[in-house]
């Protein structure tokens, strides 16, 4: 009995500290914010790319030529840059963090929306063309979906 009753308080001890500390997280210091908000987005792109990337490689002939990806994944690319304004809410550009968005983008932040808007108009388009069938017309509005990317990227990405 008596070593239960040890093992008990123990056990309660235990979970008294265990619950204090989970009652108080210690609230994330603004650059923990900033590197989460860096990560965030950051994980954005990689989609964006990654729904990307059988799209340029029709481009390029390596891939052959499919309207029913082009239409899913330019779909995922307009919902994904819907995202993109809120994804750069956070104004990051004061931290000393690992981070390949130039300090303007948060100078003229509007500028930089209309942008990822551009996006998604063009991949917008393309699923449109990608549901038509018609492949030179998806092909060509692919070809404007991988415009809208590098069209922001020479203005607010590191080289
Ligand atoms: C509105 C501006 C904007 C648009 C549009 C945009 N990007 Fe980017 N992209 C950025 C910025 C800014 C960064 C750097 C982000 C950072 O490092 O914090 C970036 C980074 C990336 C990265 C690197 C992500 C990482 O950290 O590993 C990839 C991949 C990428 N973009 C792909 C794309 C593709 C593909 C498209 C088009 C389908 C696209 N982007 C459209 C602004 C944009």
């Amino acid at each position: 009995m008596k070593n239960f009753a040890k093992v008990g308080t123990a056990l309660a001890f235990s979970l008294a500290a265990a619950m204090a500390a989970t009652a108080q997280p210690a609230p994330p210091s603004p650059e923990e914010q900033a590197a989460n908000a860096i990560d965030l987005r950051q994980s954005a792109l990689k989609l964006l790319g990654y729904n990307m990337g059988p799209m340029g490689g029709m481009l390029r002939g390596n891939v052959p030529f499919d309207a029913a990806v082009v239409q899913t994944n330019a779909g995922h690319i307009a919902a994904l840059g819907e995202m993109i304004p809120d994804l750069f809410a956070a104004d990051t550009s004061s931290f000393d963090l690992e981070t390949e968005a130039l300090d303007r983008i948060w100078g003229n932040k509007d500028a930089f929306d209309e942008k990822a808007m551009d996006l998604v108009t063009a991949a917008n388009a393309a699923a449109e063309a990608a549901a038509s069938g018609n492949e030179s017309q998806t092909k060509a509005a692919m070809g404007r979906v991988g415009q809208a990317c590098g069209a922001c990227h020479d203005d607010y990405r590191e080289d």
